[in-house]
């Protein structure tokens, strides 16, 4: 299964990475190749490689890295959400594999949402098939690569709205994006890749960007008061806007 063609899997691995994060207590965050996590699943590192078994020992799912000859790779979730495979002899360098490149309908803080002008690859968030099915939906969220603004699509081909482009400070269609004191857009452009990430101001504050099932983007902080998501803003804002939803654009 090649990760890169194959976005079915993204979902599942970040799916995976949630699930995982209850079962971690403090201090280990790190498995080790061969070993085994509580819950129904059991990642094993085999080859080098993360990968993903069912109950009848059926690979399902793996990183798919071409071999390495290193004995001691291991994976690493981090608080920052992001599930890293990396040679734990040298954990210094860059991971080998990593699930912020793989972002689902999800884009925490930190992660980048763009394009690679090295391998051509496109980061971008799928929204789910549906609430319970996390295979990839009609709804996509990805980086203009001729300018510097977002755009959603339809089916990957049929666009419908644009976030404007970002003059520095704002993008010009949804300035609630960035003129917030919570957070913190930036756009980087280099010779290497062209992406947009965020932090939040206040570190502590629990958030995430997702592309919802229904193609609504929205910007979502935890509220530990009330044990939910609290939705900060979205986009496009009412669901008539988006694509097909409410019927008009069917005969096309
Ligand atoms: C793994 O990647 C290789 C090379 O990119 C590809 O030929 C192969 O089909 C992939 N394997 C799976 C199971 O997808
Ligand atoms: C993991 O298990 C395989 C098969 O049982 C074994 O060959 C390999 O040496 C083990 N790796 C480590 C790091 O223990
Ligand atoms: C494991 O996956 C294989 C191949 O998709 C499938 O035939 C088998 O029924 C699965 N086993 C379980 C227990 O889900
Ligand atoms: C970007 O520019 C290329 C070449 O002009 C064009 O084919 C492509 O459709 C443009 N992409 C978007 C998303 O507008
Ligand atoms: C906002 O993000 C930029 C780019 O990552 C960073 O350089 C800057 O320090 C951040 N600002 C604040 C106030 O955190
Ligand atoms: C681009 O990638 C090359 C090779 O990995 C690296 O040496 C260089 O510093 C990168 N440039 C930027 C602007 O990140
Ligand atoms: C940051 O957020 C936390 C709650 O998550 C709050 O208790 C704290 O006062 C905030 N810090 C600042 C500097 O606003």
């Amino acid at each position: 299964m090649d990760v890169r063609n194959n976005p079915w899997i993204m979902p599942f691995v970040i799916f995976l990475c949630f699930s995982l994060k209850p079962h971690v207590s403090l201090g280990a965050d790190t498995i080790s190749a061969n070993s085994s996590l509580s819950g129904d699943q059991t990642l094993r590192i085999s080859d080098g490689n993360l990968a993903l078994f069912n109950e009848s020992k059926i690979l399902i799912w793996s990183t798919n890295l071409s071999s390495s000859s290193s004995r001691s790779v291991e994976a690493v979730l981090g608080n920052d959400g992001n599930l890293v495979l990396r040679d734990g002899s040298n954990p210094s360098l860059s991971p080998l594999w990593q699930s912020f490149d793989f972002p689902a309908d999800t884009w925490l803080p930190g992660a980048k949402v763009g394009l690679s002008k090295i391998n051509n690859r496109n980061t971008r968030l799928i929204s789910w098939k549906s609430k319970d099915n996390p295979a990839p939906g009609l709804f996509s969220l990805e980086l203009d690569p001729n300018q510097s603004q977002y755009l959603i699509f339809w089916k990957r081909s049929i666009q419908y709205w644009t976030s404007g482009e970002w003059n520095g400070q704002i993008f010009s269609l949804v300035p609630e994006m960035r003129l917030n004191y919570i957070y913190n857009f930036s756009y980087v452009s280099n010779d290497n890749e062209s992406y947009f990430t965020y932090s939040m101001y206040n570190s502590t504050v629990i958030s995430r960007f997702v592309m919802d099932d229904g193609g609504q983007i929205q910007q979502q902080t935890w509220s530990a008061s009330t044990n939910a998501w609290f939705l900060f803003w979205s986009q496009p804002k009412t669901q008539c806007e988006v694509y097909a939803y409410c019927g008009a654009f069917w005969k096309l």
